[in-house]
């Protein structure tokens, strides 16, 4: 994949988001910030800039239509093309709740952001991406959404198997993923999910076994697979795909 790309990562402030901001940057891509809150977006947007990165913030709450619409607009004025688009921003509200102890709302607050965010952004951003000669969709996913996964008693990360909104969250987006995949065949845009790796992160309590600097490695390379290869793949961490 060329390096003269115009990214856009949601939620890209902090965590993996921001780590990898920092790998593509690196590798000489144009990278914008998302981040719903202008002070934390502007202050990692100059730490990378600092650095040498091209990167800049760019307002964006994927719960807001209006900032997405906003930020849709900045990019068509400054840049008239999105080459690949990062559905990053996540949260996760059920962590250590049993499905029974979660109010639903918090699972309608999961999917507003991990799902409804993500097409919202999707959506706003196909016309940019429309225009790039190798446009690139990467839906930040998980293990934790996949059905092999939920099925299997064997699995080493079993133990999280019960984490209602997040889980199920992350199986909608996979099937978000393949819904743009299959439609958007013959377009020219590439969509996958991408799988990070356990990582320690606010999202996690700072649980996860690797660092946010392997994680946003791992996207980065598999952001080059996923345009590189066919579309509608599900990337695991240690390379390979998985299976739905
Ligand atoms: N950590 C892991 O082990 C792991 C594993 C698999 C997948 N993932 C996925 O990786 C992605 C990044 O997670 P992380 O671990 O890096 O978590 P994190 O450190 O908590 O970062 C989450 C990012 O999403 C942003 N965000 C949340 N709601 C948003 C909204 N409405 N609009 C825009 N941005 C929003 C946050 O912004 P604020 O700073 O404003 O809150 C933050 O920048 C998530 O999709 C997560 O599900 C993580």
């Amino acid at each position: 994949m060329n390096t003269d790309r115009i990214v856009l990562i949601t939620g890209a402030n902090k965590g993996i988001g921001l780590a990898t901001a920092r790998e593509l940057a690196r590798a000489g891509q144009t990278v914008l910030i998302g981040a719903r809150d202008p002070q934390r977006g502007a202050t990692a947007a100059a730490g990378l800039t600092a650095e040498g990165l091209d990167t800049r913030f760019v307002h964006l709450d994927v719960t807001d239509p209006t900032t997405v619409a906003a930020a849709a607009a900045l990019i068509t004025a400054e840049y008239g093309r999105l080459d690949t688009l990062v559905n990053n921003a996540g949260i996760a509200r059920d962590w250590r709740r049993s499905p029974e102890e979660l109010p639903v709302e918090a699972v309608r607050e999961t999917y507003e952001t991990n799902v409804f965010g993500a097409v919202t952004v999707i959506n706003a951003m196909l016309p940019l991406l429309r225009e790039s000669p190798a446009g690139l969709i990467g839906n930040v996913s998980s293990r934790l959404g996949g059905f092999a996964f939920l099925a299997d008693p064997d699995s080493p990360v079993w133990e999280h198997a019960t984490l209602l909104a997040y889980n199920s969250s992350k199986a909608a987006l996979n099937a978000v993923t393949l819904v743009y995949a299959r439609t958007l065949r013959g377009s020219g845009i590439k969509v996958g999910a991408l799988e990070p790796g356990y990582c320690a992160t606010d999202l996690n309590e700072h649980s996860g076994d690797a660092t946010v600097e392997e994680g946003g490695r791992r996207i980065a390379r598999q952001l080059a697979e996923a345009g590189a290869g066919p579309s509608g793949r599900f990337f695991a961490p240690e390379g390979g795909t998985y299976s739905w």
